[in-house]
């Protein structure tokens, strides 16, 4: 009995060094003094005994009882704070750390273009308006003195949805629904942001883009308020020391039309790269409407006179930022996008 009792001391000697978690304690709570447990064993067979023996059996495995009870006991306080320490330490707050940074979005270079064209125009007093990118021929081509069959189709390849539908190849198509919608309200000032679609994709052309087209009529305009409205806004979008002129040109809604250029605003004109040594860079189309547009319209071109002119948005991103590749814009990449998150001046070319 005795050796039992020795053997059993042993083993928990052995056992309480090898717990290190609240688990394996409880399963040594179960070892010793589960129903089945060792030392609950050491009583089981007490009724072969004499009433001397089991007094002393009794009274020894109560001891040990005591004796296991008490080291378990023990043991569970410093696994208890063991744990309890672990838990604190793994939850500390350390308020000395600087604090996680919160990301802020930034708007898109492109839309900022978009709002300094309409932040611009609007001061000046135009509208800004909205028209549908999926159009008709008549909106887009047709009312704008391009007729069926018309050569100057051939230079916007156009995607066709069928003979009377398309995706609209430029916003001018917006003149003519202003024309046919406001003619009420006539004198017109407007522009026009939004997507056109044509069938082009390379690193400087993308099937979707961005233009503005504006339009004003009224009584006794000319070509000078055209060009004074163009060279403030050249300037405001490209920087006050931007010079413009116009070169003749043609579209088929304007009479005369002008290609508009501005002094290159890398190398302000010396030549550079950029400009292809010229000094000079391209920016828009732009002329007085002409009388067959007028006329389509619902205005008589014997009282009413206007100018239209229509840039390209991308372009316009491109030239401001120093965007490389037009496709920049469109593919979202968190890297791209990230350079925008400080001042505008810091990542304009000027
Ligand atoms: N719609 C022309 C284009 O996409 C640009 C343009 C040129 C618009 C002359 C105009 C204009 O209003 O008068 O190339």
């Amino acid at each position: 009995m005795k050796d039992k009792v020795n053997q059993i001391q042993e083993e928990l000697a052995n056992d309480i060094q090898k717990v290190t978690s609240s688990k394996e304690l409880a399963d040594l709570k179960v070892k010793y003094l589960g129903k089945k447990g060792l030392v609950t064993e050491l009583t089981s067979n007490m009724k072969d005994l004499s009433i001397e023996e089991k007094k002393e059996l009794g009274k020894l495995s109560n001891e040990i009882k005591n004796e296991v009870t008490e080291a378990l006991r023990k043991l569970e306080e410093s696994i208890q704070n063991k744990e309890l320490q672990k838990k604190l330490e793994q939850e500390t707050i350390d308020i000395s750390l600087p604090s996680e940074k919160i990301k802020r979005g930034s708007r898109h270079p492109f839309n900022r273009i978009i709002e300094d064209v309409e932040d611009f125009f609007v001061s000046m007093g135009y509208d800004v308006v909205d028209g549908p990118e999926l159009e008709t021929d008549e909106n887009c081509f047709q009312r704008l003195n391009v007729p069926l069959g018309h050569p100057a189709r051939d230079a916007q390849d156009t995607f066709y949805i069928d003979t009377e539908y398309l995706l609209r190849t430029q916003t001018s198509s917006a003149q003519a629904r202003t024309m046919q919608e406001n003619i009420e309200k006539t004198p017109i000032r407007m522009i026009c942001p939004g997507k056109v679609y044509r069938r082009d994709d390379d690193a400087t052309h993308s099937h979707q883009f961005g233009q503005v087209e504006g339009l004003v009529i009224d009584k006794n305009i000319s070509l000078a308020d055209l060009k004074g409205t163009l060279e403030l806004f050249a300037k405001k979008m490209l920087g006050e020391n931007t010079k413009v002129r116009f070169r003749p040109s043609f579209f088929p809604f304007t009479e005369p039309s002008v290609e508009v250029d501005v002094s290159c605003f890398k190398c302000g004109g010396k030549g550079c790269s950029l400009c292809k040594q010229t000094g000079w860079i391209e920016l828009l189309g732009a002329g007085m409407v002409h009388p067959n547009v007028l006329r389509m319209g619902g205005y008589d071109p014997k009282i009413w006179t206007g100018f239209a002119f229509g840039t390209g948005l991308d372009r316009l991103t491109m030239f401001r930022y120093a965007i490389p590749d037009i496709r920049f814009l469109y593919t979202n990449d968190i890297r791209f996008l990230e350079q925008f998150d400080r001042k505008d001046e810091e990542n304009e070319i000027k």
